[in-house]
């Protein structure tokens, strides 16, 4: 018997709280478990390319890039999984990519095929939601309109109007911007409202910081070498700030954002918890493709379980506070749990 507090008081009994009870048996683990990671919050980005053949992505074992035929394929894997939504992200032949980036608003583009194939096989049976951003689009690779070294805000919002127009009429249920411009959700409800999509719906990259992590990503989307040694910097947020996260929501919200995420998740967990707590929004996180690398090449190494982190790092962004995870883990997840 130690002389620590409570020892004095209930001589015999210390300490009187035990917190290892609660954690003794496995049946009793599960009926004090606070979050829960279920299928039911996982949507899976998919990247469709114009070939026949899919093809791996080095960076990212398990991802491939996909023909449109392949996506419907996997779209009908997700819908028998149970899996609600899937994100779909295009890789843009570079002969087909400009300054202005003006084949994000053909209506016969890449992506826009891809979500009239989805919904022509699997109808309402999932939710697609598609990136509106400028980068697959651009020989520069960036988000927006590029002039004499500066983005333009105003100007590449409303080519980010039209192309959410655009995704609306072929069918997309959930529109995405993820450029970081000023004003945009605003824009982007206006511009549906007025071409009679107001029951699409907007789920702002909200507070999309500038990261390391998405190098994969780019890599995947051909986006990389467009990019070369520039940064999105002077449109993505800095990592170091959070309260200026909170300022992004807040906007978005007040434009009409239906739901806000934070990307990536496992290095904004705690600007998860602040906005989920701020303002009680349906909040979804993107773990995004560095995370999945990592958390791959850590097990490939031999140094992580590679179910085990992989299951961790998704519950732990639940915790946080965020309703659904975006993650190229979704089928792994949802066929192991
Ligand atoms: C493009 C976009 C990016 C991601 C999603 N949409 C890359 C970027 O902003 O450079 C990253 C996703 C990932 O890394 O998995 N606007």
């Amino acid at each position: 018997m130690t002389q620590a507090a409570g020892g004095e008081a209930f001589p015999g009994r210390f300490p009187t709280t035990r917190l290892r009870r609660t954690r003794r048996h496995p049946w009793l683990r599960s009926l004090v478990t606070e979050t829960r990671l279920s299928v039911e919050n996982l949507i899976w980005p998919l990247f469709v390319h114009d070939l026949p053949e899919a093809e791996a992505v080095p960076a990212m074992p398990g991802v491939s890039r996909l023909s449109i035929e392949g996506v419907v394929a996997a779209v009908g894997e997700a819908v028998s999984l149970g899996i609600p939504a899937i994100a779909l992200f295009p890789v843009i032949d570079p002969s087909l990519k400009t300054d202005d980036g003006a084949h994000a608003v053909d209506p016969d583009n890449l992506v826009c095929r891809c979500v009239r194939a989805i919904r022509a096989a699997h109808g309402d049976a999932i939710g697609i939601i598609c990136d509106v951003a400028l980068d697959p689009y651009t020989s520069h690779g960036h988000d927006g309109l590029l002039e004499d070294g500066q983005i333009l805000n105003d100007a590449t919002v409303e080519v980010l109007a039209r192309q959410a127009v655009v995704l609306a009429e072929a069918g997309c249920p959930v529109v995405a911007p993820s450029d970081m411009m000023d004003g945009r959700v605003g824009a982007i409800r206006a511009a549906l409202d007025t071409h009679g999509h107001e029951s699409v719906a907007i789920l702002s990259y909200a507070a999309k910081f500038a990261s390391a992590f998405y190098g994969p990503f780019r890599s995947a989307v051909g986006s990389a070498a467009n990019l070369g040694t520039g940064d999105k910097k002077t449109y993505q947020m800095h990592p170091a700030n959070s309260d200026e996260g909170l300022r992004e929501v807040a906007l978005d919200i007040a434009e009409g954002a239906d739901m806000v995420m934070v990307k990536p998740a496992m290095t904004a967990l705690d600007m998860i918890h602040r906005v989920k707590s701020g303002f009680g929004m349906p909040t979804f996180a993107y773990q995004v493709s560095g995370e999945y690398a990592m958390i791959h090449a850590a097990a490939a190494a031999g140094m992580l379980d590679l179910e085990a982190a992989m299951l961790e790092s998704l519950l732990c962004i639940r915790r946080a506070g965020a309703d659904a995870v975006l993650t190229y883990f979704a089928p792994v997840v949802a066929r192991s749990l």
